[in-house]
């Protein structure tokens, strides 16, 4: 892969918030993990954990803990027939759940397995809005709390990078078509 094969990459590396009905299943979102596995993180700790989730009950029963794209304000999430059909979600030792580092760490990781699905033509959601229900949903080994999830399915929505407009700044907006548009700075914007 060369520089421009990346950029191109990362920006079809675009959220996701409506999927189809492809099945992801949990050879893929390990192999996510897998990615992850790979990537930096502070002091070579390793402290993260991944529960992967594919078991349609079990993704059901996820989706009920998590907050949607909090701009849209009358939306409440992706209906039926068009909700992720898997999950990674991604976890701390509850001592280390506010600890910069590791939040760097989490970070990194999403990103990582962000773009191996988008690699692998899946959409992905990262979500840090989910209910204090989550954990006892998931069963976590003891000790370990949810960090951030990742939602991932098919792509079932047409998501365009555009810049900022002055009518959206940089709120992400959908169009009468539901074409969901993402306002990016341009390059001079963060040179300091
Ligand atoms: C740390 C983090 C937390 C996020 N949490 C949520 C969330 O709880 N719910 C949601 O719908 N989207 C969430 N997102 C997705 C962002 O809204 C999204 O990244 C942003 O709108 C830019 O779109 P892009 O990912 O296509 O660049 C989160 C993203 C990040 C990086």
């Amino acid at each position: 892969m060369n520089g421009m094969q990346f950029q191109d990459l990362v920006a079809s590396s675009r959220t996701y918030r409506r999927f189809s009905d492809q099945r992801v299943g949990e050879t893929v979102l390990s192999a996510l993990v897998d990615a992850a596995r790979l990537a930096p993180c502070g002091n070579n700790m390793q402290l993260l954990r991944f529960r992967v989730v594919g078991e349609k009950d079990e993704c059901d029963a996820v989706f009920g803990h998590l907050r949607w794209a909090a701009l849209y304000r009358d939306w409440d999430g992706p209906e039926p027939g068009e909700r992720p059909h898997g999950y990674v979600v991604i976890c701390l030792p509850s001592e280390l759940a506010d600890n910069p580092i590791r939040l760097i760490d989490v970070g990194i990781a999403a990103q990582t397995m962000a773009l191996a699905a988008c690699a692998r033509g899946l959409g992905c959601c990262m979500i840090r809005s989910f209910d204090a229900g989550l954990a006892p949903e998931l069963a976590l080994p003891e000790g370990l709390v949810p960090a951030l999830v990742l939602a991932v399915g098919g792509r079932g929505e047409r998501v365009v990078l555009e810049g900022p407009d002055t009518e959206h700044g940089l709120s992400y907006w959908r169009d009468a078509d539901g074409t969901h548009h993402v306002p990016k700075l341009a390059l001079e914007d963060l040179l300091v």
